[in-house]
C-alpha cells in the first residue's frame, strides 16, 4: 500500500477560524471550518443509515456534538425517473453515484455486474430506484438466528419483534387518494407505519394501463393478493410504496429527511462534504477507546485528524466501509499484509461474505393487444410527454413521472414455485454439499485456510436451507409495471464474494468480486425460477391477449439449456450488495455483534447494509433507515447510561 503520508499533512489541532459552539449546524467544506472543541460522535458516510444515526443522536444528545463526514456533496437529488425524459435513467443517477464494474464473474461467461453507490449527502437513498418495502418476518428471525446461537454477543435483538418498531418509526406513510385507491385497487394497512419522522413512503396515484394484465396473470397462477406486504408477512401479492412525498411526488431521502429536515434548528450536528474517511487510528490500542478518523479533502489531498470523545460510526456502504476497515488494519492479516497494512485486529469476515440480488428475465409478445392507454411508449408522442411532465409539476403531482420504478412484486415461496418435493431436495442437495465438503469447496480461495470463515458459511447455508424450504418465507420477487417481461430476483443466493482493497490504490474504489453462480445451488434456483415465470405467460389473463412467449422461448426447455439461457440473460445485480461486514458470531466469520460494535475494537460501530448476515427478501433502502433507528436506539441507550 501506498503510504497514506506522502500526501501533504496538516494536524486538526489548533486550526484557526473554527466555529465557535453557539454556531447553528451548517454544511462545511473545509476542516478548518469544524469545532474547536471537537466532535462526540464522528459518522463516517453521510447516506441511508449514516444520517439517520446522524439525526438521532444530535437530536438525543443537544450536549455532544456530532459530525457526519461525507464524500459526496449536497445536492437536490432527483428521482430516478423525473423528468427531463433525456436523462431517463442512468445517467443522471451515475452522476451522482460510484460506478463500480466487478471482476469477470466466471460463472457468467466472464459478464461483469455493473453496481452504482450513492455518492451523495443522501447515500444511495438519493438515486436508488424507490422501491420501498421491507424483509419478512422470517428473515429477521433467521438473522436473530445465526447470531444469537453461539451466545451473547451484545444483547440486541434483531429478530422481527426487535426490528419492527424500527421500521415503523423510520417512516411516515400516507395512504393514496380515496380516487387512487378506487382506480387502481390499492389496499394497505396504515397501522405498520409510523407518522412523524419525514422519510415519506406513498403511493403513486398513477399506473400504466398494461399493469392489471400481469397482476391479474399472477392471481390466476394462484399468488394471494395481500393487503399489506410491511408488516411481516409478504408471500403473495404486494403493492409496494414508492420513497416519495405524498403529495409531490418529490424523491424523499435522507439528506433532505435526516439532514435539511433539522439542520435549521440543530445547533450540534455538522456535515463536512468533499471528504473522504481514508481510515481510522488507534495512536495507543484498538481497545484504547475511540479512535481518530483521518479524513482527507478532495480538494486539495490534504489529510487531516478529527478526534471523537464517544464514537466512531461507520456507515459507508458496503464497498467503502470494508474499504475504511481494511486501510485501517482490519481484516484479514494475510490480506492485508500483501497490502503493506499492519494488522491491528484479525478480522477475516471484513470484505467477505459479499452478496447481491441477482436473476434472469422471460419475455412475451402479445398477439392480440388491447387498446391500452397509457402505455410508456406513448412517452414518444410529444404532446403526451409534455402532460406528463406539467402533471408532475402540479400540486399534488399526478401523471407517469409519480410511478418511479414501480410499486408491484410478487413474492413467492420455493415451494410454491416447484413442489414441497423439488423443494426438499434441493435443500437436502445444500445439506449433502455441506456434509461431503462440496459447498466449502466453492468459497474463494481466500477463504479456505480460514476456520472461521468456512464454518460460519456452513452456519449460513443451515439457515438459508430453512428459509428454502420455508412456505412463508420467498425465494422469487418479481417486480412488474408495465411492458413485456418480468424478472426474476433469487432473494437468498448461496454464492459468495469479496471486496479487497486495490492495493496500487487503496484510497479508491475496492475490488469487488461477486463470484455470482460460484456455487451451483444458485442455478438451480435460477432455472426453477425462470420456469415459474414462464408459466405465468400461459395464465387466462395473458392469453386474452393471445401471449406467445419470446424469450427463452419454448425452443429453450431443459435443464442445461436454462442454465445457458440464465447465463446469457442474467441481471448480475439488482444493486443490493450486502453483508461484507456481517453481524454473525466471530468464530463465525463475524465482524460486529448485535450491538454493531467491531469485536476486538473500542469506540467503533459500523450501521449500514454491510453488518447483514445474508440477503432479505426485500430491496435494502427501508432496512438502512430501520438498522440506522435500531442502531441510534443502542447508542442513545449506552451513553444515557
Ligand atoms: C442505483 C440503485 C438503485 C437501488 N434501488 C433500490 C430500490 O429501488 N429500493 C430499495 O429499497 N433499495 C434500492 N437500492 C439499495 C439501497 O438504496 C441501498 O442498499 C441503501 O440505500 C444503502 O444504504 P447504506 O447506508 O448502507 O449506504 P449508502 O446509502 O450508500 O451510504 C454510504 C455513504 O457513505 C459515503 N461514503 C463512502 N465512502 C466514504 C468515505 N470513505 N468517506 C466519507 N464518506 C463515504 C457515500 O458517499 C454515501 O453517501 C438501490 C441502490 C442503488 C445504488
Ligand atoms: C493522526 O494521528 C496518528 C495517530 O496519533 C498520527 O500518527 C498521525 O501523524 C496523525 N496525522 C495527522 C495528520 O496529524
Ligand atoms: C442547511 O443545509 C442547506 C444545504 O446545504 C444550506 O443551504 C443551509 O444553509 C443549511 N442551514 C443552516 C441553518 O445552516
Ligand atoms: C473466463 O476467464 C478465465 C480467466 O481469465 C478463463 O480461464 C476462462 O476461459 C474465461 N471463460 C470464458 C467463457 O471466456
Ligand atoms: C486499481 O486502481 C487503478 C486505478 O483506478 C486501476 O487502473 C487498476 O486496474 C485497479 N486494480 C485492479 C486490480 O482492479
Ligand atoms: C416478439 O416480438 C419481437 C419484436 O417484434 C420479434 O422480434 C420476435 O420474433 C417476436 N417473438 C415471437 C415469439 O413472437
Amino acid at each position: 500500500m501506498k503510504p497514506l503520508s506522502t500526501v501533504l499533512v496538516v494536524s486538526f489541532a489548533g486550526l484557526v477560524n473554527a466555529a465557535p459552539r453557539s454556531e447553528s449546524s451548517t454544511v462545511r467544506h473545509q476542516v478548518s471550518q469544524l469545532r474547536n472543541e471537537g466532535y462526540d460522535f464522528i459518522v463516517a458516510g453521510g447516506g441511508t443509515s449514516g444520517l439517520t444515526v446522524a439525526d438521532r443522536l444530535s437530536e438525543a444528545f443537544p450536549e455532544k456534538m456530532v459530525l457526519v463526514v461525507e464524500y459526496g456533496d449536497v445536492e437536490y437529488a432527483p428521482g430516478t425517473f423525473d423528468p427531463p425524459l433525456t436523462e431517463w435513467g442512468g445517467r443522471r443517477i451515475s452522476a451522482r453515484s460510484w460506478t463500480i464494474i466487478s471482476q469477470p464473474v466466471l460463472d457468467f461467461k466472464n459478464k461483469t455486474a455493473l453496481v452504482l453507490a450513492g455518492q451523495v449527502v443522501g447515500g444511495s437513498s438519493a438515486v436508488n430506484g424507490m422501491f420501498f418495502d421491507r424483509p419478512a418476518r422470517q428473515d429477521h428471525d433467521a438473522w436473530a438466528n445465526a447470531v444469537d446461537d453461539a451466545g451473547d454477543h451484545g444483547g440486541e435483538k434483531w429478530d422481527w419483534n426487535g426490528i419492527y418498531p424500527f421500521f415503523k418509526k423510520s417512516v411516515s406513510f400516507t395512504p393514496p387518494s380515496a380516487a387512487a385507491a378506487q382506480q387502481h385497487g390499492f389496499t394497505w394497512d396504515a397501522s405498520v407505519y409510523g407518522s412523524t419522522t419525514p422519510i415519506y413512503s406513498s403511493f403513486p396515484p398513477f399506473l400504466w394501463a398494461d399493469h392489471h394484465i400481469v397482476r391479474n396473470a399472477w392471481k390466476d397462477l394462484g399468488a394471494p393478493a395481500l393487503r399489506e406486504c410491511a408488516g411481516g408477512e409478504k408471500s403473495g401479492l404486494c403493492w409496494i410504496p414508492i420513497s416519495q412525498h405524498p403529495v409531490t411526488a418529490r424523491r424523499s431521502h435522507s439528506g433532505v429527511g435526516h439532514y435539511l429536515a433539522v439542520n435549521t434548528t440543530r445547533t450540534n450536528y455538522d456535515l463536512l462534504v468533499k471528504h473522504q474517511v481514508t481510515r481510522v487510528i488507534w495512536p495507543k490500542g484498538p481497545t484504547s477507546g475511540p479512535p481518530v478518523v483521518e479524513v482527507r479533502s478532495l480538494a486539495d489531498g490534504t489529510i487531516f485528524n478529527v478526534t471523537a470523545k464517544e464514537e466512531v460510526i461507520i456507515s459507508a456502504g458496503v464497498f467503502n466501509t470494508p474499504a475504511i476497515l481494511q486501510r485501517s488494519g482490519l481484516g484479514k492479516a494475510s490480506i492485508l499484509s500483501a497490502a503493506g497494512i499492519n494488522t491491528v485486529v484479525d478480522l477475516p469476515g471484513v470484505g467477505s461474505n459479499l452478496q447481491d440480488h441477482s436473476g434472469a428475465a422471460v419475455a412475451w409478445n402479445y398477439t392480440k393487444p388491447g387498446n391500452w392507454t397509457p402505455v410508456p411508449s406513448q412517452m414518444a408522442d410529444a404532446a403526451f410527454l409534455a402532460d406528463a411532465v406539467a402533471g408532475f409539476n402540479e400540486t399534488p403531482a399526478r401523471g407517469p413521472y409519480t410511478l418511479g420504478m414501480s410499486n408491484s412484486a410478487i413474492f413467492i415461496a420455493h415451494l410454491d414455485i416447484t413442489t414441497r418435493e423439488k423443494t426438499d431436495d434441493l435443500v437436502q442437495k445444500i445439506e449433502r454439499s455441506i456434509k461431503d465438503g462440496t459447498a466449502i469447496s466453492t468459497l474463494p480461495a481466500d477463504y479456505r485456510d480460514d476456520p472461521d470463515l468456512m464454518a460460519g458459511y456452513e452456519y449460513q447455508l443451515k439457515i438459508i436451507t430453512k428459509l428454502l424450504g420455508d412456505s412463508k418465507t420467498p425465494s422469487l420477487e418479481s417486480a412488474f409495471a408495465s411492458g413485456n417481461s418480468v424478472r426474476a430476483i433469487n432473494l437468498h443466493p448461496v454464492s459468495r464474494g469479496t471486496v479487497r482493497l486495490n492495493t496500487t490504490h487503496p484510497l479508491e474504489l475496492p475490488i469487488v468480486d461477486y463470484r455470482t453462480g460460484s456455487n451451483p445451488v444458485d442455478f438451480d434456483v435460477y432455472v426453477d425460477h425462470v420456469r415459474y415465470l414462464r408459466r405465468m405467460i400461459t395464465t387466462p389473463a395473458m392469453q386474452r391477449y393471445g401471449a406467445v412467449e419470446a424469450a427463452p422461448g419454448p425452443a429453450v426447455q431443459g435443464y442445461a439449456e436454462l442454465v445457458e439461457y440464465v447465463k446469457d440473460v442474467i441481471t448480475l445485480s439488482f444493486m443490493h450488495p450486502c453483508c461484507t461486514a456481517s453481524m454473525l458470531p466471530k468464530n463465525k466469520g463475524g465482524v460486529v455483534g448485535t450491538d454493531l460494535k467491531v469485536y476486538g475494537t473500542k469506540g467503533l460501530r459500523i450501521v449500514d447494509m454491510s453488518i447483514l448476515p445474508f440477503l432479505p427478501s426485500s430491496h435494502l433502502s427501508a432496512l438502512a433507515y430501520a438498522v440506522g433507528e435500531k442502531a441510534a436506539d443502542a447508542i442513545i441507550r449506552e451513553w444515557r447510561r
